[in-house]
């Protein structure tokens, strides 16, 4: 009898030594004060990121084009990082200048960066390929954050989570009052719409969610690694999910929530905990193997998109 070898990953989705360009939460944007860089061990790379004499933030490789100092330990002089090494400085196109101000022609990889709901975000590409999604301007919502979670499989299988809506009904017991249905905005969206309401007597009387009452949840996954519950019943807010990759090769989950002033913040906490708690100790022991069916054709579409996306 010949077994089989196991063959390596030549995939993006679920592979750990590849980072798919998309946004990526770093740090809170109270860690980076004032004229101060700071180099990030993140996502396979080393990172500095830096504010400028403007307040403004930005990220490049943390080695100096000149002989590879790290950067992070320089000195932040007008809008240039200085190298602490022999004072190069590298203004933020990238561009290198010799201590005596002239162009090195010499180049740092410099990344886009946002600062959006008190953190510090990335994108590991020379330009933004979609934005870091938000609920509706018009609205009056607090902003709370839950602690970051090391979870231990590829930050893919969480963000996948979002849009499986078989494993709503098997594993969180989740009962459709509608069929669930799901599509595909190409290059990078995938959206999945689920109705129903939860088994337990107990969580219908806590979340108030019922056979009459479900709750609706539009959820999107946007690239790989974030997703965007959009809850319109029984009451109005949103989530978003986003996770990265530890140099441990396990999954970082961020996730914030956008809940309206007047809003029981305990009965929306409460629901999304409940759907989410279960998961994971699947999603710590699971080890990924795409023999997807019918049924997970939303699933199958992000693995499609995230096979195709770039990445480093
Ligand atoms: S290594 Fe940075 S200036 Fe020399
Ligand atoms: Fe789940």
């Amino acid at each position: 009898m010949v077994f089989g070898v196991l063959s390596s990953n030549d995939k993006n989705f679920n592979n750990n030594n590849r980072v798919i360009q998309s946004w990526y939460l770093i740090a809170k944007s109270k860690d980076i004060k004032p004229l101060t860089a700071k180099t990030f061990n993140i996502l396979k790379r080393k990172i500095t990121i830096y504010r400028n004499t403007k307040g403004i933030i930005h990220a490049l490789d943390s080695r100096c084009p000149h002989l590879g100092a790290d950067l992070g330990l320089g000195k932040v002089i007008d809008c240039r990082l200085q190298c602490p090494f022999h004072h190069w400085t590298i203004n933020e196109k990238g561009n290198c200048f010799s201590k005596n101000n002239k162009d090195t022609k010499l180049k740092s990889r410099i990344y886009p960066t946002q600062e959006k709901y008190g953190y510090i975000w990335i994108f590991n590409g020379p330009k933004p390929l979609f934005e870091i999604p938000e609920p509706p301007k018009n609205r009056n919502l607090s902003i709370l954050k839950s602690p970051s979670q090391e979870i231990k499989c590829h930050p893919h299988i969480v963000t996948a989570n979002a849009i499986d809506a078989p494993h709503f009904a098997s594993l969180h017991k989740l009962r459709f009052t509608s069929k669930p249905t799901s599509k595909t905005e190409r290059p990078f969206k995938v959206i999945t719409e689920m109705n129903g309401y939860l088994g337990s007597k107990l969580f219908q009387k806590l979340i108030g969610v019922n056979k009459e009452n479900p709750i609706k949840v539009i959820s999107s996954t946007i690239g790989g690694n974030m997703a965007w519950l959009d809850i319109t019943k029984p009451y109005k807010f949103n989530v978003l999910f986003t996770t990265k990759q530890s140099n441990k090769n396990t999954c970082i989950t961020n996730v914030f929530f956008f809940l309206p002033k007047n809003l029981n913040y305990i009965r929306a906490l409460l629901a999304v905990h409940n759907l989410l708690h279960d998961d994971r100790k699947i999603l710590d022991t699971l080890n990924f193997h795409p023999g997807f069916s019918k049924e997970d054709k939303a699933f199958k579409e992000l693995y499609d998109i995230v096979n195709k996306m770039e990445c480093w």
